[in-house]
């Protein structure tokens, strides 16, 4: 819980062509007809420097990026987002919801690259500060069927190039981490219809707006 701040925040995670920005739509659209202020932003990116981080990590290149450079790009661009979007939308009272945040960090960089998990923590210490979301919406879908349906929308970036012996590892370590923290976790199971998906991001948000009554 953001103590200091006094809107929400949610964040919508998972794998590649889980159905985030689809489902993100009907999310802001639940949270609206309640008479609730949303700021809908995404990560890596969300203010218009972090936009050109986001392009500069999703090029694909022919250099080499290190796995260290990857991680500071991608933290820089959280700071510049927490700093001129997330928290003065919180502190006015919006809620916020953001298309990956940290989560995406610990499983991308942490389960997929293999980065070490100490360095991701610290640099998370250090950017956020002790905030983190107050919700978050994992749409677990099996690698290969989300993949399918990303490809059919654009040409691969930088990460969708990845085997999928990398995103299995993605996948896993979003899993360990909802696991871990099943108070701030919804598992949604995003290989159903879209229907269907709405009705348990429906039931989720339900349950939390339950235990959050101020
Ligand atoms: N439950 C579903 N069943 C079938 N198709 C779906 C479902 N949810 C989303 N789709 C379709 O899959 C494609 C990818 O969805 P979407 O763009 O929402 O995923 P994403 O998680 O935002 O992807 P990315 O990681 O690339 O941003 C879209 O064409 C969307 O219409
Ligand atoms: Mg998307």
């Amino acid at each position: 819980m953001n103590q200091r701040l006094s809107g929400r925040f949610i964040t919508v995670e998972g794998t590649e062509g889980v159905g985030k920005s689809t489902n993100i739509e009907y999310l802001c659209s639940l949270l609206d007809a309640q008479g609730i202020e949303v700021v809908l932003t995404r990560e890596p990116g969300g203010t218009p420097l972090a936009e050109e981080l986001r392009e500069l990590l999703l090029a694909p290149r022919e250099e080499t990026v290190s796995e260290d450079t990857e991680l500071l790009l991608m933290f820089a661009a959280r700071a510049q987002h927490l700093e001129n979007v997330i928290k003065p939308a919180l502190g006015r009272g919006a809620w916020v919801v953001s298309d990956r945040f940290t989560d995406a960090t610990f499983a991308y960089q942490g389960g997929g690259r293999g980065v070490n998990v100490d360095h991701i923590q610290a640099l998370e210490t250090i950017v956020q500060h002790g905030l983190q979301p107050d919700l978050t919406l994992l749409l677990d879908l099996d690698v290969e069927t989300g993949l399918k349906r990303a490809s059919k929308r654009s040409e691969p970036d930088r990460f969708e190039r990845e085997k999928l012996d990398f995103f299995e590892k993605v996948r896993s370590t979003y899993l360990q981490r909802a696991s871990a923290e099943p108070e701030r976790f919804a598992v949604i199971d995003a290989g159903r219809s879209i229907p269907d998906v709405q009705s348990q991001i429906s039931e989720a948000l339900i349950h939390f707006l339950d235990g959050h009554h101020d």
